[in-house]
């Protein structure tokens, strides 16, 4: 999946977790069978610090379709967690599958929830800064 201008959403901070996230579905379609199950456990960990940061920025601002934007970030990561459960039981053809549509979510969701919400944090002048936590740093070795 290309990185496309269509992405950039004017909120560095959405931005680069939007760029690490594209990043990681990319080296999940490539990778070795042995490295999928540590790349996808490293993709959760980052999904949920994502979604985690933009519930904690439209809680800050007080952004009007916060319950339909959370909504829909519970349901995607019920579903990655699900496949990761079953990809750990050795299921990486349903893994791959997985890896192969997520970026159709990714456009449609960037196209349109995270799209109204970059606007509207820009619309309030609040200052959206990156989480901090672990999940969200670059790794530290890729093996
Ligand atoms: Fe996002
Ligand atoms: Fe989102």
């Amino acid at each position: 999946m290309e990185w496309k201008p269509d992405f950039e959403l004017g909120l560095p901070p959405m931005d680069e977790t939007h760029r690490e996230f594209v990043g990681m579905l990319n080296e999940l379609a490539s990778c070795a069978e042995g490295e999928f199950v540590g790349l996808l456990e490293r993709l959760v960990a980052h999904t949920v610090t994502h979604f985690e940061q933009e519930a904690t920025w439209m809680h800050a601002c007080g952004f009007p379709p916060m319950r339909c934007h959370v909504g829909e970030h519970e349901r995607v990561l019920k579903v990655v967690s699900e496949v990761l459960a079953r990809v750990r039981t050795g299921d990486l053809e349903l893994g791959r599958r997985l890896i192969a549509e997520l970026p159709h979510w990714f456009e449609h969701h960037a196209a349109t929830m995270d799209r109204a919400l970059a606007g509207y944090i820009r619309s309030t002048g609040y200052r959206a800064q990156a989480a901090t936590t672990p999940a969200l740093q670059p790794a530290a070795a890729s093996s």
